[in-house]
């Protein structure tokens, strides 16, 4: 009789469990392309032979981090990205000794872009905004984040951005005026580079059945999906479970079909303390913190939220 698998050879079973019988997998070959040891595979190997491939309704679910707008800018402290940083270190270290996929979100508008902002152009302001600047700033926020997270957690997470229309600012400026492409593209903000995965502007990324985007149209103005209840809204627009940021508010809520399937809708807040000129009255309405979508599968979740005043106090990262 075969001993228990360990949490992560749970994984490696549902990730490859296929494979091994479809292809005779060796333990020297599986070893290779999961990046797990070669005792590891021979458990799980050896595990497969007895029990057969995994079903897939047993596989257990993935956490989900979701870091909403975080705005980064010149010329507002960037402490917040640090503090970012620690606590994917430590959620991701959870999952990996868990054997659960990890996979963190982000909904865009990372890269604020004031300097390409058509809003206040020509008022006060603007006076002093830089493109190069604004660059710069998503640039260090991404730097202080990952500055926070050991090569093991960070190649062991699935990276996933989708882009805001903060950033697809750097492309509308480019349509309005042709001659600058080749001078500026979202490729400056060097996502990529950092390793996440990028999704255009209003399209989705799917992690675990759950659609992110950084935010859904609604009509055929194509505007945001909003008002009181974003997240019922949500659900019954697209009929799927769907997490969007642009609005800064928290607000969730769950519908279920007859046949028990659990369909989540989530405005995941932002990731920023600062005031936005902008919205005036409205900064009272922003929910400032992360949300982890725990157990993530088939578009179900257990949810948590964390505000960014109680992460700092949690790590001692009070904001002077
Ligand atoms: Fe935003």
């Amino acid at each position: 009789m075969m001993r228990k698998l360990s949490k992560k050879q749970v994984a490696l079973y549902y990730k490859y469990g296929h494979d091994i019988v479809k292809y005779n997998l060796g333990h020297r070959t599986l070893a290779k392309i999961s990046g797990y040891s070669k005792h590891a595979c021979d458990r799980v190997i050896k595990y497969t032979r007895q029990h057969g491939a995994p079903n897939p309704d047993d596989a257990p679910g993935g956490n989900i981090l979701v870091i909403g707008d975080a705005h980064s800018q010149p010329g507002v402290e960037q402490s917040r990205f640090t503090l970012l940083g620690k606590v994917i270190e430590d959620r991701g270290r959870q999952a990996m000794e868990e054997g659960v996929e990890f996979t963190v979100v982000n909904i865009g508008d990372w890269a604020d872009m004031e300097s390409l902002s058509s809003y206040d152009v020509a008022k006060r302001s603007f006076e002093g905004r830089r493109y190069k600047h604004d660059v710069a700033a998503a640039i260090e926020a991404q730097e202080l984040m990952f500055a926070e997270v050991s090569k093991a957690v960070r190649s062991y997470t699935r990276w996933v951005l989708v882009l805001g229309n903060h950033e697809n600012r750097i492309n509308r400026t480019i349509n309005d005026d042709p001659k600058l492409a080749g001078f500026m593209s979202v490729s400056d903000l060097k996502y990529e580079e950092f390793g996440w995965e990028l999704y255009p502007f209003k399209e989705a990324a799917n992690v675990h059945g759950v659609h992110f985007a950084h935010y859904f149209a609604s009509g055929v103005m194509g505007r945001a999906v909003s008002g009181a209840n974003i997240g019922r809204s949500l659900i019954l627009k697209t009929l799927e479970s769907c997490v969007q940021g642009h609005s800064h508010i928290l607000n969730h809520a769950t519908l279920t079909t007859a046949s028990g399937r659990r369909m989540h809708g989530l405005s995941c807040g932002c990731f920023f303390e600062h005031e936005e000129g902008y919205a005036s009255t409205g900064n009272a309405m922003f929910w400032r913190g992360l949300c982890f979508l725990n157990n993530a599968k088939d578009g179900d979740y257990e949810l948590e939220t964390i505000t960014i005043k109680r992460l700092r106090r949690m790590y001692d990262m009070e904001l002077k």
